[in-house]
């Protein structure tokens, strides 16, 4: 269950998170005795004469019993980059970790979580229909509507994928491909939903009349409605991922040929680069022109919470869309409070009584068991609406039988109307209380909680990157909507939020941008769409907004026509992970080539990597130069001017070069933004921004400055 309480909480987008070193707590695995490890060895030799498997296996015959390998080798990469999934115990792998050719060798058991529609732009439907979209999620339902081909063109040239699909499972021109990798699975059928609300989302057709229990009417739509779709079933169909099947997909979607992988699943913490499965498949998609769009984490708005912290991904969080879900009480005094929820019941003018849950007298959440706590009879809370101050007094609630909880919104981080099994109304703390003086001021305190209704949120969008709140889309019909296993409501379309949703969505425009450029990098189409977003609406005050929302709100037309990008190659990446301090063997394993780590100069430290957020840690009083190169790719002949937004005057921001002149397409020009810190320096962070203009384009880049004492 805790694992999908991840799903329900706030999210994060933060771009810039691939530049902030000390976000969270890599977590300590415990015993480690005969477990399935990973053993990454970097790229595939070129030489033709090279066999991963027999590498595989000679190196296996130093540390296990020859008889026993085939036992004991579970996987093999050997596609798109080199190494092999095992089970090792410690000895086993302590042996391989020092073995000449392994790079890292990391645990696969880790328990990757689930974290977490589109308008009528400029389309080229010729180049659209060509873009094939690899989703690594928990596979796909092949039947649902939003999978349909009708009227697609033949599939394209340079699909190299098959649809291996297993059981009862075949493609179609929208499908082009499947495979499946979780143990014991027989086939790439979605029985758990993500993976097909997420590929609906990216890549989903047309779909009229689709609804949630009569709520959020409308069509359903992906990013790119004629794109087509390529499940990897990596997570088994309770949600659970592993290093080895995400590995596993990587290596196979970038040599089948994928445009864009978006993955939608994450640990809990940010790991090193080189013991983390989607760090490393992404890097490799990175070498091969494929842009990987990954969820950040669910855990913010909250400092150090971003898990997604490689530069060469591409991070996303969540925003609201125009579309709210409320969710009325009336209180038996007619008082009528709005809260949020997704409720699909309607009240019949039912009223029922209110009963009251005081978390501190009954910590469930400590050791103490419910039968031990005499606070609370089960029987005072059975058939009745819970007004509970604590998360776990919901829980409590409904295994005694509530009808519904009441509860404070702000004990959530996740401020969403969710889709539950039983009624959960979140009310704003003013609003709370007032349903608390109600209780108290009548012995028979009674309320009906109406059937949810949507309004037009005019403040959105508030928090992101890309639509992830209370999206619907396609879903299995396997799953119930609420992933709560007892709740038996089986459905094609459903509402979920979290980052999972909103990734996705930001594959779209990926795609929507490739579309339009094919020759450009990942970094570049990266940039393109972080260096053009607009504004997000919010509370959050100026000092951590970009903390909480990154670069701001996607925009994909302005995205396609970006003016400048920061573009990032493959060897400015090996040289960012050389000042990370790994060994130049290892690097040189990891590229494949003979790039290696040149000095360390102030203008190859991590900062400078060309990213398009600017994050600098300085001390006190001192002068910190940021190095950054832009490429013209708007108007051959071009002026841009450079602007400074929000001065703080404790910090000291210049440009140096304020006005970049171009003659050419593809011409670059560096800069350098010099940041000096002031005397009176109270505070940690500061943000500012920088913002190139030709006049026709607004090419903007965020500046945090982060004071280290
Ligand atoms: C294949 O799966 C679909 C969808 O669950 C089901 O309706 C159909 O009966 C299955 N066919 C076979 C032969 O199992
Ligand atoms: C209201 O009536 C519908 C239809 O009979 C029923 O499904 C629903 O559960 C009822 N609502 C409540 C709160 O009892
Ligand atoms: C609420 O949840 C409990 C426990 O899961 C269940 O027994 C009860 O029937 C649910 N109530 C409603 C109205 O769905
Ligand atoms: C609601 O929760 C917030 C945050 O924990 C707390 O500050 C506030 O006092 C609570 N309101 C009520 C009415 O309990
Ligand atoms: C309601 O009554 C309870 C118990 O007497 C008390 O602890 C609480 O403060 C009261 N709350 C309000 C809002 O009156
Ligand atoms: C690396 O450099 C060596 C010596 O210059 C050369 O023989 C080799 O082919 C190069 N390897 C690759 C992968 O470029
Ligand atoms: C570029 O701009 C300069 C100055 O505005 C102008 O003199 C020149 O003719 C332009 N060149 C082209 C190719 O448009
Ligand atoms: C920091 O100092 C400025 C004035 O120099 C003041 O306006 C601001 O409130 C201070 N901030 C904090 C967090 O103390």
């Amino acid at each position: 269950m805790a694992k999908h309480n991840v799903v329900f909480s706030f999210l994060v987008s933060l771009f810039l998170a691939s530049l902030i070193p000390l976000v969270c707590d890599a977590t300590k695995s415990g015993d480690e005795s005969n477990k399935l490890h990973i053993v990454y060895m970097g790229s595939l030799p070129k030489e033709a004469s090279y066999s991963p498997s027999s590498h595989h296996l000679s190196l296996l015959q130093h540390v296990v019993d020859g008889s026993d390998i085939e036992n004991r080798l579970v996987q093999s990469y050997k596609r798109s980059f080199n190494g092999f999934a095992v089970v090792l115990n410690d000895q086993q792998r302590e042996k391989l970790v020092g073995m000449k050719g392994v790079v890292s060798v990391f645990p696969s058991q880790e328990s990757w979580d689930f974290l977490g529609l589109p308008q009528s732009f400029k389309r080229d439907q010729t180049i659209e229909s060509g873009l094939v979209i690899g989703v690594i999620d928990s596979g796909i339902w092949p039947e649902s509507e939003s999978f349909n081909d009708k009227g697609l063109a033949p599939i394209t040239k340079k699909w190299r994928g098959v649809c291996d699909g297993g059981v009862n499972f075949s493609c179609n021109k929208k499908i082009i491909g499947a495979r499946f990798y979780a143990v014991g699975d027989v086939s790439a059928r979605d029985k758990f939903g993500h993976g097909t609300h997420t590929s609906s989302i990216v890549g989903g057709r047309e779909v009229n009349d689709v609804s949630f229990y009569g709520l959020a009417n409308g069509i359903a739509r992906g990013g790119i409605p004629s794109s087509r779709i390529t499940a990897y079933k990596s997570c088994n169909d309770f949600g659970t991922c592993t290093n080895d099947a995400i590995l596993a997909a990587f290596d196979d979607a970038i040599a089948d040929g994928v445009d864009v992988i978006t993955i939608s699943l994450g640990a809990h913490n940010a790991i090193d680069f080189l013991s983390d499965s989607i760090s490393i498949g992404s890097f490799h998609a990175m070498e091969n022109g494929i842009l990987t769009v990954h969820s950040v984490g669910n855990t913010g708005p909250v400092p150090s919470s971003v898990c997604s912290v490689s530069p060469w991904l591409f991070s996303v969080a969540a925003t609201t869309t125009d579309r709210k879900f409320i969710d009325k009480i009336i209180l038996g005094n007619g008082q009528t409070f709005i809260g949020k929820s997704i409720n699909t019941i309607p009240s019949n003018d039912t009223k029922f009584s209110i009963a009251v849950h005081n978390a501190q007298a009954c910590p469930i959440r400590g050791n103490a068991s419910p039968e031990k706590c005499d606070c609370m009879e089960k029987n005072m809370v059975k058939g009745k609406l819970v007004l509970s101050g604590s998360p776990s007094g919901q829980l409590f609630s409904f295994t005694s039988g509530a009808i519904g909880v009441i509860l404070n919104a702000s004990q959530y981080d996740f401020d969403a109307s969710l889709v539950t099994k039983n009624l959960t109304l979140k009310l704003e703390s003013k609003d709370f209380v007032q349903v608390q003086y109600y209780k108290n001021s009548t012995s028979y305190p009674v309320a009906e909680i109406l059937k949810s209704e949507i309004f037009h949120d005019t403040g959105a969008p508030r928090i992101i990157s890309a639509p992830g709140v209370e999206i619907l889309t396609a879903y299995s019909p396997l799953n119930s909507p609420s992933m709560d296993i007892s709740d038996n409501r089986k459905v094609k379309y459903t509402i979920l939020s979290g980052t999972s949703m909103s990734c996705p969505h930001a594959a779209g425009v990926v795609g929507y941008v490739k579309s339009f450029h094919p020759d450009w990098s990942p970094a570049a189409i990266k940039s393109a769409i972080m260096t053009t977003t607009t504004p997000v609406k919010g509370t959050y005050d100026d000092l951590v907004g970009e903390f909480a929302y990154g670069s701001g709100n996607i925009n994909p037309k302005q995205a396609i026509e970006p003016g400048l990008v920061y573009d990032i190659t493959k060897q400015d990446y090996v040289q960012m992970l050389c000042n990370y301090g790994y060994s130049a063997e290892k690097i040189k394993q990891i590229s494949g080539d003979n790039s290696s780590c040149h000095g360390t100069s102030e203008r190859s430290l991590v900062k400078d990597i060309n990213y398009p957020a600017i994050v600098v840690p300085i001390l006190k009083h001192l002068h910190v130069k940021v190095h950054r190169t832009v490429t013209n790719v708007g108007f051959p002949n071009s002026t841009y001017k450079a602007t400074l937004i929000h001065r703080n005057p404790e910090i000291m921001i210049s440009v140096e070069r304020e006005v970049l002149s171009f003659k050419s397409l593809n011409e670059k020009q560096s800069f350098v933004v010099n940041v000096v810190g002031g005397e009176k320096l109270n505070q940690t962070l500061f943000s500012s921004s920088l913002v190139w203009s030709d006049g026709t384009h607004n090419v903007k880049s965020p500046i945090i400055v982060h004071i280290s004492l």
